[in-house]
């Protein structure tokens, strides 16, 4: 807990974002103070600008929802010098309505329950083909490395039509793109995933035929005259970015949660039809998309506090999920909670566009781990664990693992 003097400095100048998460299962401690004290609360970021960090899940759920509340790269909170300079993009995360909505309709087709459930024996393919190598790997392994990574980058490569040859290379190009900081090596990546992507777009605008992939069925909309090379592009580079690192991360946590509570293990292992309930509970827990960025476009009232045109806000999912109001012992980690109303995915206009692809993914995933790999454990304490304080998606550098 802050001393007296460090809360009245604070409450002048508001907290300083952002707060490093060094364990793999507990969002930072200041997030539960500050839903227990301040939930709607002056915060400092580098520049000094004016902005608020948001705590709780009916908050969260208001202001993501407002039509005031704007996504404008230009004017949320910025978190270093470099971040917010790279060049302008046409993508779902920086435009707000009406373009947000017109765009986000070309792609929910591509996104639906349906079309994902046809993605099914693609993953289980995917999923099986890399823990058939597991027999031939040194141990301990890495699951980061052998499977997290693989299986993620594979299923955007096949949702997107990108090469499978070109797999290496976009998985290091994301986890570079994604870094908190928004460094130079970060906007390096991002132009380079970016070049590429052109070309392919390039490549697939010129063929008569969509060949299955997104970029395919886009393109065919850039030779129609119904989109720009822009929102191709950008979305293409966007799609890459959000579902790649995201899901890998979830995998890598969720075995480790998993490996943390017997019990549920064994529950899993016995009865596959708890993995869905399971799924959303994990998504809960781990929550590794925190801190989503905004600003107001015009005054709003919240609680008694005003919120004045410009400020930023940042809202820490994190923290909403672990909401006492709305999740009884939210810390606990429990496979039979009602838990789908966490905001792991987000709310509002820009809510995850990839969650049916997500929720796939790991529930595949988790079920053929669990049925392949029954003797499965942690070769190293969960302390020695290295986790990615620097990066926008919070996850495990390794998870060495033996069976
Ligand atoms: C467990 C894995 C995932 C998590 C936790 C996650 C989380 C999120 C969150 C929190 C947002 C909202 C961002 C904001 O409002 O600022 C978001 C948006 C988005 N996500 Fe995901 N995501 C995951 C997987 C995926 C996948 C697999 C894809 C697609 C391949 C994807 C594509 C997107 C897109 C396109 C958006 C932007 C939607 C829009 O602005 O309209 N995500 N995601």
């Amino acid at each position: 807990m802050p001393t007296a003097r460090a809360a009245g400095a604070e409450a002048q100048q508001g907290v300083s974002w952002p707060m490093a998460r060094t364990c793999p299962f507990q969002p930072p401690g200041r997030y539960a103070e500050l839903r227990a004290t301040t939930p709607i609360a002056p915060a400092r970021v580098w520049d000094g600008s004016r902005t608020w960090l948001i705590t709780k899940r009916e908050h969260m759920r208001a202001l993501l929802a407002d039509s005031r509340v704007r996504i404008d790269p230009a004017r949320v909170p910025r978190l270093s010098p470099a971040d917010g300079e790279a060049e302008a993009t046409r993508s779902l995360l920086t435009l707000d309505a009406p373009d947000h909505g017109t765009l986000r309709r070309v792609f929910i087709p591509e996104f639906t329950v349906r079309s994902v459930r046809a993605m099914r024996p693609g993953i289980e393919r995917i999923v099986d083909g890399l823990l058939d190598r597991f027999d031939s790997l040194d141990r301990p392994a890495d699951l980061v490395a052998e499977l997290a990574l693989p299986m993620s980058t594979l299923v955007i490569c096949e949702l997107l039509g990108v090469p499978y040859e070109d797999h290496e290379f976009f998985q290091s190009r994301s986890e570079r793109a994604t870094r908190l900081m928004g460094d130079e090596d970060s906007v390096t990546a991002l132009l380079e995933l970016r070049d590429y992507l052109d070309g392919l777009i390039a490549v697939k605008a010129r063929a008569t035929t969509s060949d299955g992939g997104v970029i395919g069925t886009l393109a065919q909309g850039l030779r129609a005259g119904e989109l720009t090379h822009a929102d191709v592009l950008d979305n293409a580079v966007l799609l890459l970015a959000a579902g790649h690192e995201t899901s890998a991360a979830m995998t890598s946590l969720s075995v480790l949660t998993l490996l943390q509570h017997p019990q549920a293990w064994q529950e899993l292992s016995a009865d596959p039809g708890l993995l869905p309930n399971a799924v959303e509970e994990l998504l809960r827990y781990l929550t590794v998309a925190d801190g989503l960025r905004r600003s107001a476009a015009a005054d709003i009232v919240l609680d008694d506090h005003t919120i004045r045109a410009g400020d930023g806000l940042i809202f820490l999912l994190a923290s909403g999920n672990r909401d006492e109001d709305v999740f009884p012992s939210p810390d606990v980690f429990d496979i039979h909670r009602p838990a789908r109303q966490h905001v792991a995915f987000g709310y509002g206009p820009h809510q995850c566009l990839g969650q049916n692809l997500a929720r796939l993914e790991l529930e595949v995933t988790l079920g053929a781990v669990l049925r392949r790999l029954p003797e499965l454990r942690l070769a190293t304490d969960v302390e020695a664990l290295q986790v990615k304080e620097d990066s926008a998606i919070f996850g495990l550098h390794g998870l060495p693992v033996t069976w």
